[in-house]
């Protein structure tokens, strides 16, 4: 993985790092895309709260001051707060999810090719085994997507550079019901047990860019479909994500 270090010295060298630099940012740029929305969310709910608590200060000193163009300035500086922070928690996960049949197989394919650039820089071979039929499934696609996306770059990040990454689906059946699993596997170098129980909390990263929010996101987009996710990995040998989402 190229060091800020191999960043900075630019110059000549500049041609032969810049490849793998782009690479890595236009990561960071989707993983940072991909989690803005709960980012956003949390911020936009803390921003709510102090806002009522505000208002409500502010009309009883209102009152009492009866400073009236300053009190009017401040009345519509806030109602313009409020206005966008609405539109931003319109705009992020804390909505409830839209349902509608969703193509998992075509959302896999979406969400690949995204990163096709990042994989064909990284000599990353991607292997697509779509064994599930039907692939529809009830629920939001844009979380899905979120999903299915933060899972896929933690893969490349694994793997880094020449290896493997193989996304599976399969209908299985149970007697809780049917349900389809993606799995998405890589070949990179693995998972420490000491940190296989941490994985899902928010925050938790072994990145020095890293946010912690990928897995965590994943995991709440996951259940908000009444679905799973599961990791298998020790050291050295790679790591399968498995979502298992139901299937009517
Ligand atoms: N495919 C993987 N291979 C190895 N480690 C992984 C993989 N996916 C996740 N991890 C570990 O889980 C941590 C949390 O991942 P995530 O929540 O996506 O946050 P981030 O990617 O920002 O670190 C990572 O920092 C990494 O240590
Ligand atoms: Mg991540």
């Amino acid at each position: 993985m190229p060091s800020s270090h191999e960043r900075k010295t630019g110059g000549s060298a500049a041609n032969q790092t810049a490849g793998p630099v782009h690479v890595e940012e236009n990561l960071r740029r989707l993983d940072r895309l991909a989690n803005l929305g709960l980012v956003s969310a949390s911020a936009a709910h803390e921003i709510k709260n102090g806002l009522v608590a505000i208002n409500t200060y502010f009309e009883m000193l209102a009152e009492r001051d009866g400073e009236q163009e300053m009190t009017s300035v401040v009345r519509r500086e806030l109602k313009r707060i409020d206005l966008l922070v609405t539109q931003m928690l319109r705009h992020s996960i804390a909505q409830p999810p839209t349902r509608s049949n969703v193509q998992i197989h075509r959302l896999l394919d979406y969400s690949l090719r995204l990163l096709e650039h990042q994989m064909l820089g990284r000599k990353i071979v991607l292997k697509r085994d779509y064994l599930a039929t039907p692939d529809e499934i009830n629920g939001d696609e844009s979380q899905l997507q979120q999903a299915f996306m933060n899972l896929l770059l933690n893969a490349v990040e694994a793997i880094d550079r020449n290896g493997e990454l193989t996304v599976s689906t399969e209908i299985r059946s149970s007697p809780g019901g049917r349900s389809l699993n993606i799995r998405i596997r890589d070949s990179g170098p693995g998972i420490a047990p000491e940190n296989l129980t941490h994985l899902f909390q928010p925050f938790f990263t072994t990145k020095r860019n890293g946010t912690g929010l990928g897995l965590a996101i994943c995991q709440r987009v996951v259940q908000e479909h009444r679905g799973t996710v599961e990791v298998n990995s020790s050291a050295g040998q790679g790591s399968t994500f498995v979502i298992s989402l139901p299937a009517e």
